[in-house]
């Protein structure tokens, strides 16, 4: 073992910050530390007469957020660093939709029984609410727009990736398979002016889709469809779009899916799945923690380019090409064979 590196106590460490580090964010996140910072730093005091806080505590959580670079600390004023700003509510590219929905009480106790899944190959949320996690949210509106909010700001910080790395100007008729509140989709028809959208989800999935559109711009190209993907996917579309669809559910279901898509489309229309590609073998990827994050949550499965290439292939697609883009998200494109 070298003596430079960081020792394996460190590393421990490191992992135990990374915890604390997450919820200190969580914490500043449901307080609106960054909503009441939006305008210009202010004294601890300041922002706790602001927030109704106590004082010496905000001021310890203001100091361990400046140690995160969420905050900067001058003269005894705190303010916003970029990162701090993504945190405001609405803020243009503001994650504060995406950790409020990641680590939120539903994934956490999902996470806690990670174990069990390790153990029996059950998904742990199942166990710990007694459903599958869609079937949860179809139940639960408030958690479920909290997790479709999140979604869409997920989507919107690929968004731009995205566009760069797809050209979607040729397409006429572009379908978005569980799109959600449809910001792909919106971004979509932004960059392919003169097509249509049609954007499939659950009814509680597309609750936030009508007012995303229409603030987007695109509501009049784009009909909205509650439907279920295993029961059939919209037909006469030329683009078909999936994504992080397919890493929700097992290879069986999976499949299903790609099927009912190969069955609605027209011999060469096209698929686009936009997944986090895994590297081959053992290689690490950060993709491998959110492979962990299907396991506990949907019992889907992150996969590798030859896994997505098989599962479309035998749906009924050709020419699957596999290709990364500069987010965290690569691309598989597939034609209708
Ligand atoms: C991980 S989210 C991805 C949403 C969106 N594509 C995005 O990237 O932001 C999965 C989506 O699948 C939808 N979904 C789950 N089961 C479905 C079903 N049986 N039919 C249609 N949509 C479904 C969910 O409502 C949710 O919007």
């Amino acid at each position: 073992m070298g003596t430079d590196g960081p020792t394996v106590q460190d590393r421990a460490f490191g992992v135990l910050f990374g915890f604390w580090s997450s919820q200190a964010l969580l914490a500043a996140v449901k307080l609106g530390i960054a909503d009441h910072l939006a305008d210009g730093p202010r004294t601890a005091g300041e922002l706790a007469a602001a927030m109704g806080a106590h004082e010496p505590s905000l001021a310890r959580l203001l100091r361990a957020l400046a140690t995160l670079e969420a905050v900067t600390s001058e003269g005894g004023r705190y303010g916003l660093t970029e990162f701090g700003r993504a945190l405001v509510k609405g803020a243009p590219g503001s994650m504060r939709s995406m950790i409020l929905g990641v680590m939120s009480e539903d994934h956490r106790r999902a996470w806690a029984e990670l174990p069990h899944s390790v153990r029996t190959g059950e998904t742990a949320f199942d166990r710990v609410y007694g459903m599958p996690v869609f079937e949860y949210y179809a139940r639960h509106p408030d958690v479920s727009a909290d997790f479709n909010d999140a979604m869409t700001a997920g989507s919107a910080a690929v968004e731009a990736a995205v566009r760069e790395a797809f050209d979607f100007s040729p397409f006429g008729r572009i379908v978005d398979v569980g799109g959600g509140n449809g910001g792909l989709l919106a971004a979509a028809l932004e960059a392919a002016p003169k097509a249509a959208g049609v954007l499939l989800d659950t009814p509680a999935g597309l609750k936030g889709a009508a007012d995303l559109l229409r603030a987007r711009g695109v509501s009049e190209r784009c009909e909205v469809v509650p439907g279920d993907f295993f029961e059939s996917v919209p037909r006469g579309g030329d683009l078909y779009m999936l994504k992080w669809i397919l890493h929700d559910w097992d290879d069986r279901r999976a499949g299903a899916i790609l099927r009912n898509c190969r069955e609605a489309a027209a011999k060469g229309s096209r698929l686009l799945v936009i997944e986090a590609v895994l590297p081959d073998g053992d290689a690490p990827s950060p993709g491998r923690l959110g492979d962990l994050n299907m396991m506990a949550m949907t019992g889907g499965r992150e996969r590798s380019a030859a896994e997505y290439r098989a599962m479309i292939e035998a749906a009924g697609f050709v020419d699957v090409r596999a290709r990364e883009t500069r987010s965290p998200c690569g691309l598989v494109e597939a034609v209708a064979g």
